[in-house]
């Protein structure tokens, strides 16, 4: 398999013009870009058309929350974009989410629709002060098992819960994982931030990556950098 496949590319920027400049700098080390709330605020639905039609795979992470029929309507719509993957928050429950996979499905059997457990930016005492007492890995157990019942195929997790994910519920879902630094970069240390290696030896099946890659001096450089230090391939990447 391409570890390209298990890459994506975060585009973090408020142009068009920063975002083709990555894309182009990256060139061919790269097959997925995730368009983020920053870039599509900004841009629109041009730029994911525009990468779309460049040959270029979109994540399309918007994190939809809000009642059934309206993120059903929204999964629509990124679904005629050509998007790959995108996000809906696990938070918003099983009618939502089952409004959210049948429209993918009825629009774009491929998109993978991946379900947000918690924030990355959340520890324990946070989630307390939203009524969770359970903690985060609690949390994002219950939000993975409920996804998986609804018949999800990915959860975006941090790398820390991906372990207890993949002995909970197998190998056949893919875990997207945000908060990757590359090896040797001195952000390997801080909490909740992983290496390319460990990520995919917690369980991950794919990788965010945004500043390391687009802030670097030759991101194409850096990209392959990433990829050589993926690791042993051991889970599906379900999106090909
Ligand atoms: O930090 P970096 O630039 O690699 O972030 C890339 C993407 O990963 C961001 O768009 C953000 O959505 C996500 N991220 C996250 N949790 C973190 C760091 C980044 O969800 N701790």
């Amino acid at each position: 398999m391409d570890p390209r496949q298990r890459l994506i590319v975060a585009l973090d920027v408020s142009t068009v013009a920063a975002a083709r400049k990555i894309v182009a700098a990256v060139g061919d080390s790269a097959f997925t870009y995730k368009v983020g709330m920053q870039l599509y605020t900004a841009a629109g639905p041009a730029i994911v058309r525009e990468l779309v039609d460049s040959g270029h795979r979109v994540f399309l992470d918007l994190k939809y929350h809000d009642i059934p029929n309206t993120v059903g309507a929204a999964v629509r719509e990124a679904a005629q974009l050509g998007t790959s993957m995108l996000t809906v928050h696990a938070s918003g429950g099983g009618k939502m989410l089952q409004a959210a996979i049948d429209a993918a499905q009825a629009a774009s059997p491929d998109l993978l629709v991946l379900a947000v457990t918690v924030l990355t930016s959340l520890d324990d005492d946070e989630l307390g002060t939203i009524g969770l007492r359970g903690g985060v890995q609690d949390q994002v157990l219950r939000l993975t098992a409920l996804a998986l019942s609804y018949g999800y195929k990915g959860v975006v997790t941090s790398a820390r819960e991906a372990v207890a994910l993949r002995e909970e519920f197998g190998r056949d879902f893919a875990i997207v994982t945000p908060g990757v630094r590359p090896a040797g970069s001195g952000h390997a240390d801080q909490a909740r931030v992983v290496t390319p290696a460990e990520a995919i030896a917690a369980g991950a099946s794919h990788i965010v990556v945004g500043r390391p890659i687009t802030e670097a001096a030759d991101p194409a450089a850096e990209a392959r950098a990433i990829l050589g230090q993926l690791g042993v391939e051991q889970f599906p990447v379900l999106s090909s």
